[in-house]
């Protein structure tokens, strides 16, 4: 049986790589992922920044809070609830703010710095083009997902008429560890090991932290819809960050693992946690009294230590590598 060479896609494949003109190449030998494969296929149809942007004036609802209240850690604290209503009301669109600043802070400082290391080939794993573009992608999607939540800031701001500036609010503990972590290191390449541990830890669980609002059906309607929307997109980046995780996993040394595994239990327990210098923050913007030492309090009990419950996305990923006793976390 003859081939037509034009349709044949493996012919045409082989003949290109029997011509003189053409540098040699390998198909078989850049890193590829079938399901990496699929999603960058379908970047154009499935991204919200492919989509018509919903009219945020239209959501907004002034009567509904603007952040669920259960995730207020001192919400039962008789310092809190006594307060007057509109004092309340504030230090909820202050943490709705806080929120977003923490969103788009773990995009710019952490998520798409990691994602431009692995654009990069950076661990030297021969990533071929399409990881290369699926990470592009996800790069694309962070940019955007900033200006969703600076948006939806800007309109609380300008719907409830309130100041409230993110420059009042300090780092979140995912940023700040980052920091941290990568300024420590010893090497370029374990910077950059330890900023791809934070990368995938933010990744694969930020669609949990999304969850907590998405959760509550009488959250401030805009509010809900841009976390709605921006969750949407981090299902794949879940998928996309655990395989390029796997992929570059899979080629490292015995001292890189180490220092990657460690990475991953320090982004998690960064990750998770409840931020209560962001708290303070709001307290002492809005000189609520006693402010310091309710946060205080509701910091040292043990069991408000985490706001993102599930991040069993990072233990399954560790599974599947077969390294969850050698990560030092507690699971
Ligand atoms: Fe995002
Ligand atoms: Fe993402």
């Amino acid at each position: 049986m003859t081939t037509d060479p034009y349709t044949d896609e493996a012919a045409t494949h082989e003949s290109m790589l029997r011509l003189p003109s053409l540098p040699s190449f390998d198909p078989g030998d850049p890193v590829e992922s079938a399901v990496i494969r699929s999603l960058a296929g379908t970047w154009p149809r499935r991204a919200t920044v492919k989509r018509r942007e919903p009219d945020l004036d239209d959501l907004f609802d002034a009567a509904r809070a603007d952040y669920p209240a259960g995730l207020i850690p001192f919400r039962d604290d008789d310092r809190f609830t006594r307060l007057d209503e509109p004092v309340r009301a504030r230090v909820h669109a202050w943490a709705w703010i806080a929120y977003n600043k923490n969103v788009m802070d773990v995009e710019q400082y952490v998520v798409n710095p990691g994602f431009r290391l692995l654009s990069q080939d950076a661990f030297g794993t021969g990533l071929g083009d399409t990881l290369t573009v699926s990470t592009l992608q996800a790069m694309v999607d962070e940019q955007y997902h900033t200006l969703m939540h600076l948006n939806a800031s800007a309109l609380t701001r300008r719907r409830r008429g309130w100041h409230m500036p993110e420059a009042r609010l300090p780092y979140g503990p995912t940023v700040r560890h980052h920091h941290a972590a990568v300024a420590a290191a010893d090497t370029p390449r374990e910077s950059a090991l330890l900023s791809l541990a934070y990368t995938t830890v933010a990744e694969t669980s930020i669609s949990s932290y999304l969850g907590l609002m998405t959760d509550d059906l009488e959250l401030q309607p805009v509010n809900r819809a841009t976390v709605v929307l921006h969750r949407r997109d981090e299902y794949c980046h879940s998928s996309i960050a655990g395989e390029l995780l796997k992929i570059v996993y899979e080629r490292l040394s015995r001292d890189d693992r180490h220092v990657l595994l460690s990475g991953l239990a320090a982004g998690l327990r960064a990750f998770e946690a409840n931020d209560y210098a962001t708290w303070n923050a709001i307290m002492a913007a809005e000189n609520v009294r006693d402010g310091a030492a309710l946060v205080s309090d509701a910091a040292h009990d043990a069991e408000r230590r985490k706001l993102v419950q599930d991040c069993s996305a990072i233990h399954r990923l560790c599974a599947d590598l077969d390294v969850v006793g050698e990560v030092p976390y507690e699971w």
